[in-house]
């Protein structure tokens, strides 16, 4: 306030110095625009008749030529209030009486005669101002001029002539006034050009009167992060009642730490209640808490109001006593709770407390995902707010999983440790026993990584593949026998055993693959064409044809070997083919491969063969179609024996094929077990390590089980590039 009180001061004193300008009797009465740094802007204004001027001449009349007789002159000098007037005489001459009784110049304040004048400088007798100049005490002066009509020297009078000024009043320095209103200003008095202005004290404040000082109530908002406040007067009490407010008001986010001196002191009553703040208190009101009255004689010491806005209200009345109270409020950040744990997580920074405009972060372990509202969120941070609560709550870490992994066809997985895909779950491949075995034969694991991604034990293994197990069996023949002269074949014995239906003839053929079938190339030629597909139907897993109610399979393409030309059926080189199939097929105990022969697999001669198929049988003597599914074991026969017996066949007769080096004969000399008709392109199957191999392609023979004859096969193992060729491209 007091600060306040000099800037009011300067103000008045720049106006005050303009004032001299205002009243510059040249430039006349002025109004100006006050700019900034005294900058002004004035224009002429009317000059008003009665407006009192600063400075002026008063002279006797005619002169310098003496005074005419019978005068009764008077000039009234005003100048502007707040001034004094101060008179000087540059000359006076007026004819010298005792107590100028005759002429005289009266110089009155109002109707105080100031002096009475006459004479001349060097005069002996009358009463000559001199040098002095006359102060009249306000801002108005009378002079009275008068002159007798005898005076024989009165050419030699002059009369006078004075100059009056305006001089600042310095009505601080004045008595105080008589009339017992007291001082000018209660405390503090500064004189001013043609005015004054009172101040107070420190911890004192202005009156509307502008003249006395009241104990200041501080007042006003504090807005300061901190500060110091105290009661009027501190630590006197004040004299009369006083009701003062305080208000401390901060930024949001921020509380108000109020911390009471130890110089404590407010009435309070005592109270059949106890002591009662009953006439005199300090009330410390926040916005969310009930308001507290303080009194007594000790101190409150530390009060956490927890607000950022608090209102201090002081209260005496007129009787008591209260020294009074002093503090120094300072600010702290709003305070959040702790945030806690999460589990399988970790929160940053770890502090012992957090304040508004902390942040703190979640992070999951690895293997664990943030987790907000059931939603997946990249990264997680929440921030204290001015509130004091934390504007998101924490998150949750969840277990990551790996979603399913890739189902293996003819295989499952199961999970070695884990479940639900989650991470660190470990799944193990396997394929279908006894069908289907894993390509590379190796176990293969896949771990559920951070990155959310299966990985696999072995860095090369892509993916695992379950690749068909050929040539074994789940039921073995125990007593092997014939088709011409054989046995019908238990279920599941010959799974890779195809029965061919071409066009309604009747043929065989044998499993290669899931996709793939191997047959005889004259099956499916007809008339020097290749039968379409769509009369191709092939039939799997069955041991009666009567089961043909099982749907067949069919051919998506036909390859014939290139080189197969019979036109007339007298050569049967290359007689070989591949089906594709249509779909592929799921293997199980009645439909399963042959393997195919393995690289170097030679045909030794004597050893035991497998042929099998739907073929003609010999029962009785006679000779018919069978039903069901006939097997018989043959061996190798020696290629030049086979030879001899075709060569000697061709002399007795005629259109018997010529033996080729892509054939092979297997049978008996006696005859009597043989394929035949309808068993073309079923398999003669090989045994070696367990598995059998398809050594050879029914395809031709001279009759059937016929004594001295064999019956001619097509040699597997010539074709082998040429079957995996065909595999791989189609
Ligand atoms: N070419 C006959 C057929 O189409 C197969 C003859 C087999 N003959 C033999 N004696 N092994 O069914």
């Amino acid at each position: 306030m007091f600060h306040l009180n000099v800037r009011h001061l300067l103000l008045q004193q720049r106006i005050s110095s303009l004032t001299d300008i205002a009243f510059n009797p040249e430039m006349g009465w002025t109004s100006c625009i006050i700019l900034f740094l005294y900058v002004s802007v004035c224009e002429p204004w009317p000059l008003p008749d009665t407006e009192p001027l600063m400075h002026g001449v008063v002279q006797s009349p005619q002169y310098p030529q003496p005074y005419p007789p019978n005068l009764q002159e008077q000039w009234d000098l005003s100048v502007p209030e707040g001034y004094q007037i101060r008179l000087t005489f540059t000359h006076l001459d007026i004819e010298a009486s005792a107590g100028c009784y005759y002429d005289a110049l009266t110089v009155l304040y109002d109707t105080k005669i100031l002096g009475k004048f006459c004479g001349h400088e060097n005069s002996a007798d009358g009463n000559h101002p001199g040098n002095q100049p006359i102060l009249s005490p306000g801002n108005r002066l009378t002079l009275m001029f008068q002159s007798d009509d005898n005076n024989p020297e009165r050419h030699q009078n002059v009369g006078f002539s004075a100059q009056y000024q305006a001089i600042d009043m310095d009505e601080c320095s004045a008595p105080e006034p008589e009339d017992g209103s007291g001082p000018l200003c209660s405390q503090i008095c500064l004189n001013t050009l043609g005015s004054y202005l009172c101040s107070c004290h420190h911890g004192y404040e202005l009156r509307p009167d502008q003249r006395s000082c009241v104990l200041s109530c501080g007042g006003g908002i504090f807005d300061e992060t901190e500060g110091h406040l105290f009661s009027p007067g501190y630590p006197n009490p004040p004299h009369h009642a006083v009701s003062c407010q305080y208000i401390i008001s901060v930024e949001s986010g921020f509380t108000v730490v109020l911390n009471f001196t130890d110089n404590f002191h407010i009435e309070s009553m005592d109270t059949e209640q106890g002591p009662n703040c009953l006439h005199h208190w300090l009330q410390v009101t926040t916005s969310d808490r009930e308001p507290m009255k303080l009194c007594g004689g000790k101190s409150p010491g530390r009060i956490d109001t927890n607000s950022n806005t608090v209102r201090l209200d002081y209260h005496t009345d007129d009787e008591g006593l209260s020294k009074g109270w002093s503090l120094d409020y300072s600010t702290y950040r709003v305070k959040c709770p702790l945030p806690g744990n999460v589990a399988k997580g970790r929160v940053t920074p770890i502090l012992t407390e957090y304040f508004y405009r902390d942040y703190i972060y979640v992070r999951c372990d690895q293997g664990y995902k943030l987790m907000m509202d059931g939603q997946e969120v990249e990264g997680f941070t929440t921030m204290c707010q001015s509130n004091g609560q934390w504007h998101l709550l924490l998150p949750e870490c969840h277990i990551i999983d790996c979603g399913e992994p890739e189902p293996l066809l003819n295989g499952g997985l199961t999970f070695l440790s884990g479940f639900q895909n989650q991470y660190r779950s470990v799944v193990q491949y396997h394929c279908n026993a006894p069908f289907y075995s894993l390509l590379g034969g190796i176990n293969v694991v896949f771990t559920c990584e951070a990155d959310r991604k299966w990985r696999s034990n072995i860095d090369i293994v892509v993916s695992p593949t379950c690749i068909p197990v050929c040539g074994q069996p789940t039921k073995l023949i125990s007593v092997y026998q014939r088709i011409i002269g054989g046995s019908d074949a238990p279920d599941d014995t010959i799974p890779w055993q195809v029965l061919l239906n071409i066009d309604g003839g009747r043929a065989g053929g044998m499993v290669i693959g899931d996709s793939w079938v191997m047959t005889a190339a004259h099956n499916v030629m007809k008339g020097g064409n290749q039968v379409s597909k769509e009369t191709v139907r092939m039939y799997m897993g069955i041991t009666d044809v009567k089961t043909q109610l099982v749907s067949p399979v069919y051919a998506a393409s036909i390859h014939i070997h290139p080189e197969y030309n019979n036109p007339n059926n007298v050569d049967y080189n290359n007689d070989i083919a591949l089906i594709k199939l249509q779909d592929p097929i799921t293997f199980n105990s009645s439909i399963m491969p042959i393997c195919l022969p393995a690289e170097g697999a030679t045909y030794v001669t004597g050893v035991m063969g497998l042929v099998s198929g739907f073929g003609v049988k010999e029962t009785d003597n006679r000779r018919i179609l069978t039903n069901k599914m006939n097997y018989v074991q043959l061996p190798v026969v020696e290629q030049e024996t086979c030879s001899k017996s075709i060569t000697s066949l061709k002399k007795t007769r005629d259109n018997v094929p010529s033996l080729s080096n892509n054939m092979f004969c297997a049978g008996v000399p006696e005859g009597g077990q043989d394929s035949c008709q309808g068993d073309s392109g079923g398999p003669y199957a090989l045994r070696d390590d367990g598995r059998f191999w398809a050594a050879g392609i029914v395809s031709w023979g001279v009759d059937c089980g016929k004594q001295g004859a064999y019956g001619v096969y097509t040699r597997v193992t010539n074709y082998m590039e040429w079957i995996n060729k065909t595999m791989q491209e189609n």
